[in-house]
């Protein structure tokens, strides 16, 4: 059997374990992956203490009171705090989601809390998402017609907006595809649920021009299929959408020519 190994700079280490200060008596212990690239140091899994007695309800606020209160160094993203700008995307206790909408109390035990999985970390639970927004770029993903900018709106019927639904809220937070196996193998060439689902948007747009165009671009076996449905990534949407449906309307249109 072949055995894989971590490369030894890769490897965990357990870090700091910083002890409450204030004496709280509703304390709960937090793992956090910790790294920072300037000390050419391993990563490591530093443990807080946290005083949940002062804690607002969402592991967001964790975050921020281990920021603000005990330990300032610790690098991650956010930025609307409602679940709108996609920013905190992270793995808490092994699944990926918003930290601003997922709730502590639904963690049992100590909270764990990594950074998307199969990214590239640029510090602590900030992961590298410049391919998946390269991939994005490549799909241009505005509308392309060539009606004329006169001012008046571009409508389309109530029938047209609906096929929308559940596309046009998708954020682009990553959690789908990083928990993607196929986008995990191939992330460099597959294009990935999160960037498939807004391909969809755009070809099932009612008033965009250049659908057979869209389709044609995407329809490349590595690019498209490479989605072997195995649905991680509709479980793994904090927005309860569905990508791999998407990307299996894109195949049926591709089959039956439909555009
Ligand atoms: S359904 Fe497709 S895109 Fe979704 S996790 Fe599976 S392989 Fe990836
Ligand atoms: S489909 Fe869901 S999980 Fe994927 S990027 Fe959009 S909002 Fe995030
Ligand atoms: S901070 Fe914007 S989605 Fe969580």
């Amino acid at each position: 059997m072949v055995q894989i190994n971590l490369p030894q700079n890769s490897k965990i280490k357990k870090g700091k374990y910083y002890k409450d200060q204030t004496g709280s008596k509703n304390i709960r212990k937090v793992n956090v992956y910790r790294w920072d690239p300037s000390t050419g140091e391993n990563p490591s899994i530093d443990t807080y203490e946290v005083d949940m007695d002062n804690c607002p309800s969402k592991i967001l606020d964790v975050l921020n009171k281990i920021k603000n209160e005990i330990d300032s160094s610790l690098a991650y993203r956010r930025s609307c705090a409602h679940g709108v700008c996609g920013s905190c995307a992270m793995n808490m206790d092994g699944k990926n989601g918003l930290a601003c909408t997922r709730p502590h109390a639904e963690i049992k035990g100590d909270i764990n809390i990594y950074p998307l999985p199969h990214l590239k970390v640029l510090k602590d639970l900030i992961g590298d998402l410049s391919v998946l927004y390269k991939q994005y770029e490549s799909i241009e993903p505005w509308l392309k017609n060539s009606k004329k900018d006169d001012g008046i709106e571009n409508l389309q019927t109530r029938k047209d907006r609906e096929k929308l639904d559940g596309l046009y809220e998708c954020i682009m937070c990553a959690c789908c595809s990083t928990s993607c196996p196929s986008y995990w193998w191939n992330g460099e060439k597959y294009l990935g649920p999160a960037v498939l689902l807004q391909a969809y948007r755009w070809i099932i747009d009612s008033r965009d021009e250049d659908r057979k165009e869209r389709l044609q671009k995407v329809a490349d076996e590595l690019k498209l299929y490479r989605c072997h449905t195995i649905m991680n990534c509709t479980n793994a949407c904090p927005k309860g959408l569905n990508p791999a449906k998407a990307i299996a309307e894109i195949k049926k249109m591709l089959v039956t020519s439909k555009y």
